[in-house]
Formats: structure tokens, C-alpha cells, sequence
């Protein structure tokens, strides 16, 4: 495949798309990351170390020792069970590029985070979308069925607590993807991103049934420092090796007063994530109080984002109604035609940002779903 072919599907990320052209007043719920305080613990330790740095080196490629301590005493695992990595987006790239067989098929769901497509594409793969269930849960039946009906898959994909919907994956399901995908010998890469935001209950990881999945994890979300872009992906190392090389042919390595800050928040871990979770009920709390609750209640059980169905007015051309919407309404959601064919009657609201910019942003768009404009 060219080059040119190979990128000449990919565009400007649908999610930052939308701001495109928008009037410089409008409020963006589109954008998915946290709007509460970056951690002092993090804040502390970046001013401790410029403050004694000397030198400001590249580091091994593994990860500064402090950070990969952390990991090690936050996963339970060997510190070869684990890379680290630019942000989780960095993982992914490395995982799919070392992985995914160019002509191969990849599993992802729908609706899905873009990047899956995208790195399936850059990787000379298709995609192959499997349904998740009625709450948006991970139904290892329709993926089952799916991987079952593939001719030549290469890497199975699942993203749980899910973005765009929030939905969910039961310990039951992941072992019983997990176990299929063993039986096939395709590689199964589970998007835990959002994991430690749980609203009601903790969400499982698919460390918890499997010892051969890829799980990514970023400081992103839950230790709420998605500028640090320090991830890490944990697995066998078998399958981490490749990934690796791929990961250091193009990072070499996270920046180092990143990692030293993300060791940080990692170490504290208790404390960080008690808050971040204080701070996103707080988010849905706003929402259970606006006006656009009447039309939609929460259905996420975890993360930031409300997966609001359109109101039976914009069926006719959804794309249109959320344009007028940001142009008129003056508020920035993400079509949810972005994630995929099932996001069709859908829009992302993140609930990510700030409190009051949530709350004003939800008044502009409650009217919209109140009656036709
Ligand atoms: C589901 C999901 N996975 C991965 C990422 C990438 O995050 P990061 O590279 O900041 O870890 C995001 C970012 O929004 C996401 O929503």
C-alpha cells in the first residue's frame, strides 16, 4: 500500500471537528477531558524536580524507575507486563502496528472511540464492528459472532467503561471474550480508560480474567492530566515485545518531567482517584438537575460522557440539527455518527469540563430537545 493511500482516509479528529467553524461564543461540551484541578501531589512533585534537576535526560525507554515502581505496585504485575508509553493513543498506535496483519480484519465495536478505525486503517486493515447490548454493555455474544464470521482477524478491540456510551463490561463477559479470543489466537486489546471513574460500582478490568489481554491505561482520565500524555499498556510480554520497539522508534520515550509527575499521581492513587470520582458525580449531578434530564437520563456507569439520543425532530438530518445547534444554539456536541453507524440518532455530551461551563452549556441545550426549533 502507498503512503499516500494509506493516510488518505484520515481526517482531523471527528471530536475536535465540530469546533471547526463554530461562533467564537459557543460553549464546547465536546472535548473529552477533565476540567477539575490537575493534582497538587503531581503539581508538587514537577515543581520539586525542576527545582533540583540538573540535567533534563531522555531516560531508558522502559520508563524512569519511579514511574515504573508505581505501575508495578498499582497493577500487581512485573514491571516486563508493563510498557509505558506517550498517553494510551501512543500504546494503541504501537499495539496495532505491531499486531495488526495488513489485508487482516479488526474487531471493534459499535459505536466505538475513532482512533480504533483509524489506526485499523493506518495498519492496512478494515474494520469489522460488532453490537454491544441494549444498556450499551460489552455482549460477548455479538462479539463472539462477529470474530466467529471474520476470515482473517488480527487484533479483537474492546473499550469498557465505553466511549462514547459509558456502557459497561460484566466480569462474565470479558472472561468469555477473553477465553474465544485465546482459543483463536487473536490478540485482544481492552480500552480501560475511563475504568477508575466508576459512578456506582467498580467496573472490572480484564486483568481480572485473563493473563494474555493487552489492557491501556493512561494518567488521562482518572488521575485527571491528560496534557502529561503518560500511558501504559500491561500484558504478556511476549506481546508487549514488538510494541515496545515500535513505541521507542517513535517516542524514544514520555517526557521525563511527565513520567515524574505521573509517578506521582500513580503513588497517591487512593486519594487522586477518590476525588477525580467526587468531581464527575458532581458532573452527572448537574445534569440530573437540568432540564434535559426530562429527555434522558443517565445511562453511563462510569466516565464523562452522556450519550444522548436526538430528539424525533433531527431524524430527518441529524448533521444539520447539530450544526444549528452549535451555530445557533451556541453549544458543541460530538455527532454520534463519529463513533459509528450506531451513533446515527445519537450526540456525545461530555460532561468533562468545568461546573459552570457545564451548566451553562446544558441550559443552551435543553430548549433543542424541548420542543422543534
Ligand atoms: C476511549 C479512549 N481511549 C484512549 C484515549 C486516548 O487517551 P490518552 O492518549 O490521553 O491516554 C481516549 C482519549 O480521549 C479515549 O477516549
Amino acid at each position: 500500500m502507498s503512503a499516500a493511500a494509506r493516510v488518505a482516509g484520515l481526517t482531523t479528529s471527528p471530536i475536535r471537528a465540530i469546533a471547526s467553524g463554530a461562533p467564537a461564543d459557543a460553549i464546547s461540551l465536546a472535548l473529552g477531558e477533565p476540567g477539575w484541578d490537575f493534582p497538587s501531589v503531581a503539581r508538587e512533585s514537577l515543581a520539586a524536580w525542576t527545582e533540583t534537576a540538573q540535567h533534563c535526560t531522555y531516560g531508558p525507554n522502559t520508563g524512569i524507575p519511579e514511574l515504573t515502581t508505581a505501575l508495578v505496585g498499582y497493577t500487581g504485575l512485573d514491571a516486563e507486563q508493563i510498557m509505558v508509553t506517550a498517553g494510551s493513543q501512543a500504546g494503541m498506535f504501537a499495539i496495532f502496528q505491531a499486531h495488526v496483519e495488513p489485508g487482516s480484519q479488526v474487531l471493534i465495536p459499535d459505536p466505538a472511540f475513532p482512533a480504533y478505525e483509524t489506526l485499523a486503517v493506518l495498519a492496512g486493515a478494515t474494520v469489522i464492528r460488532y453490537p454491544v447490548g441494549a444498556a450499551h454493555e460489552l455482549d460477548a455474544n455479538f462479539l463472539i459472532d462477529a470474530l466467529n464470521s471474520a476470515s482473517r482477524p488480527s487484533l479483537v478491540v474492546i473499550g469498557h467503561p465505553a466511549n462514547p456510551t459509558g456502557g459497561a463490561a460484566s466480569a462474565h463477559m470479558l472472561n468469555r471474550v477473553a477465553g474465544h479470543c485465546d482459543q483463536l489466537g487473536v490478540p485482544l486489546l481492552s480500552d480501560e480508560v475511563y475504568r477508575e471513574l466508576w459512578l456506582d460500582q467498580p467496573q472490572p478490568s480484564v486483568r481480572e480474567v485473563s493473563n494474555t489481554a493487552l489492557v491501556l491505561e493512561s494518567v488521562s482520565k482518572g488521575w485527571a492530566a491528560p496534557g502529561l500524555r503518560v500511558g501504559w499498556v500491561t500484558g504478556p510480554a511476549t506481546l508487549l515485545a514488538p510494541a515496545r520497539l515500535i513505541h521507542n522508534a517513535m517516542n524514544t520515550a514520555p517526557a521525563r518531567p511527565s513520567q515524574v509527575a505521573a509517578a506521582a499521581l500513580i503513588s497517591h492513587s487512593a486519594e487522586v482517584l477518590t476525588e477525580s470520582r467526587a468531581q464527575v458525580r458532581a458532573r452527572w449531578d448537574v445534569l440530573a438537575n437540568s432540564p434535559l434530564a426530562q429527555h434522558s437520563a443517565r445511562n453511563a456507569q462510569a466516565g464523562f460522557y452522556h450519550w444522548l439520543e436526538l430528539p424525533p425532530w433531527a431524524d430527518a438530518d441529524p448533521s444539520a440539527f447539530i450544526l444549528r445547534v452549535r451555530d445557533e444554539g451556541k453549544v458543541l456536541v460530538v455527532p454520534g455518527s463519529a463513533f459509528g453507524p450506531a451513533g446515527q440518532h445519537y450526540v456525545r455530551v461530555s460532561l468533562g469540563g468545568s461546573l459552570h461551563t457545564l451548566y451553562d452549556g446544558l441550559a443552551r441545550l435543553a430548549p433543542w430537545w424541548e420542543r422543534q426549533c
